[in-house]
């Protein structure tokens, strides 16, 4: 299929007003986009869809202790609306999901995780990228997570998008006895293009 390609970095290095520009993100995700990265990977990113759950769950098992059941996932495919769920490949191996929603001027992010041997190339940030950019156009004013106390390599990738830390909810992740850092940022279409 011929997708629609874009270089991230001269899309995150964009001075540009968001509402200078006449592209919806979620029309992007809807028919697929592929990001061209600087080490030369082609990263192809669209929307879940149901197809994609048993490749989705096989990262997400390898992944967390806790992980989310399949039910999880399709809860959020069934309403489209507010729930923006994107998969990444390269080639034909899916590599990475993320999964958010938005909740009245809320832009939840969920889920975040790229398969072990692939992580370090940027797929987590394109699809952190692209996730907050959809939530702009829902109408989303400031984007909010959770994230676990000892997670070093989530919470330099949120704090470089801007995310800080407001609170702290104590054993939030019970299974692993962990504390969640609760992290939020305002995002919004007079902010830049680049790292909204
Ligand atoms: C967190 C995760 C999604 C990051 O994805 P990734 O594709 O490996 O990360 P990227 O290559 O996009 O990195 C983007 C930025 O994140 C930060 N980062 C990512 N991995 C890091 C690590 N191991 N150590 C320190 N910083 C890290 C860096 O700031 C990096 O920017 P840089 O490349 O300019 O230094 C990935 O490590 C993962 O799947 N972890 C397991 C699942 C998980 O913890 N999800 C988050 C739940 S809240």
């Amino acid at each position: 299929m011929d997708y629609k390609k874009v270089s991230y970095k001269r899309l995150a290095e964009s001075n540009q007003r968001k509402s200078d520009i006449n592209f919806s993100w979620l029309s992007a995700a809807e028919k697929g986009i592929v990001f061209l990265l600087e080490n030369g990977d082609e990263l192809l990113v669209r929307r879940m869809d149901a197809n994609d759950v048993e490749e989705v769950l096989e990262i997400e098992r390898a992944t967390f202790p806790a992980a989310w059941s399949s039910a999880g996932f399709f809860y959020r495919l069934h309403d489209r609306q507010f729930n923006v769920s994107l998969v990444a490949f390269v080639g034909d191996r899916l590599v990475a999901y993320a999964v958010s929603y938005a909740f009245s001027k809320e832009f939840h992010f969920s889920n975040v995780a790229v398969r072990r041997n692939f992580r370090r190339r940027k797929f987590g940030e394109v699809l952190l990228w692209m996730s907050l950019h959809i939530g702009v156009e829902l109408g989303c004013t400031e984007a909010h997570l959770e994230v676990r106390r000892n997670n070093i390599s989530a919470i330099r990738l949120y704090e470089k998008f801007g995310f800080k830390i407001y609170g702290v909810r104590k054993n939030y992740y019970q299974q692993e006895n962990e504390d969640a850092f609760l992290m939020r940022k305002e995002i919004g279409w007079e902010l830049p293009y680049g790292m909204v």
